[in-house]
């Protein structure tokens, strides 16, 4: 058994197989989309309407998805353990979906709303569009997915720090390290003195800062994985 808190940090690749995209891959959403255009506020401001459908066709996904074997076994370690913090870069539900109760999304999600004129936060479910008015501020025009856009601050990070640097192991699943801050945890962890591990499909860009790595797909590896911690 891991002395120590465990922190656990997931990325796309563990809802590949649950058939909602990744970004990087050779398939990935970043090789149909400019990133510029659908993923930063001054996309938002030039063409609003393009940025909200391509976050309706990604929540109209998310909704069309079910959690995998990889999403189950991490709520399984959630309910087995006490002390696993789940960090996601992911703005889909999915982990909520299997169970997990605590997730921290660090770059927000898709099933909410933000006013870009006023912040106000809601719950969101079907398409979004430009014509929508504020509860709170009564505009129209200014909503927007409570997601975080390239160029914007991440969501929790001095929970998430506070985590990473206390924490006994820590783990990154399905991601490719090649955002940060989230790509730099490995390394205040280790610094921090915790044992880290990286579970992914393939060796990501940060590999070689992990003590130890597992390669195959997710739903293999996570619950595998999760056995041997608190056992099948
Ligand atoms: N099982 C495990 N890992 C997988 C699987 C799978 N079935 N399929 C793909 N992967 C791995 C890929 O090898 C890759 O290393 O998942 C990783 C996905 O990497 P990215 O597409 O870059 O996704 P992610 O790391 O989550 O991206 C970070 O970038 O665009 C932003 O905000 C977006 O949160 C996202 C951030």
């Amino acid at each position: 058994m891991t002395e120590g808190p465990i922190v656990i940090l997931t990325g796309a690749g563990i809802s590949a197989e649950s058939g909602l995209g990744t970004f990087r891959d050779a398939d990935g959403l970043w090789t149909k989309y400019r990133l510029e255009d659908v993923a930063t506020p001054e996309g938002y401001a030039k063409d609003p309407a393009l940025v909200l459908d391509f976050y309706n066709a990604r929540r109209e996904n998310c909704v069309g998805a079910s959690p995998n074997a990889a999403h189950s076994a991490l709520a399984r370690l959630e309910r087995a353990r006490g002390d696993v913090l789940l960090v996601t870069q992911n703005i889909d539900d999915l982990h909520e979906r299997a169970g997990c109760t605590d997730v921290v999304h660090m770059h927000g999600e898709i099933m909410a709303a933000l006013c870009a004129r006023c912040g106000n936060r809601r719950p969101w479910e079907g398409r979004m569009c430009l014509t929508d008015v504020c509860p709170e501020c009564g505009m129209d025009g200014r909503n927007r997915p409570d997601v975080v856009w390239f160029g914007e601050m991440p969501y929790h990070l001095d929970r998430i720090y506070s985590a990473v640097t206390n924490c006994g192991l820590f783990v990154a699943i399905g991601t490719s390290g090649s955002v940060y801050p989230a790509a730099g945890f490995v390394s205040e962890a280790a610094a921090a003195g915790a044992e880290t591990l990286e579970i992914n499909l393939e060796p990501s860009e940060t590999a070689s800062r992990f003590d130890r790595q597992i390669y195959g797909p997710a739903t293999e590896t996570v619950p595998a994985w999760v056995d041997q911690l608190v056992g099948g």
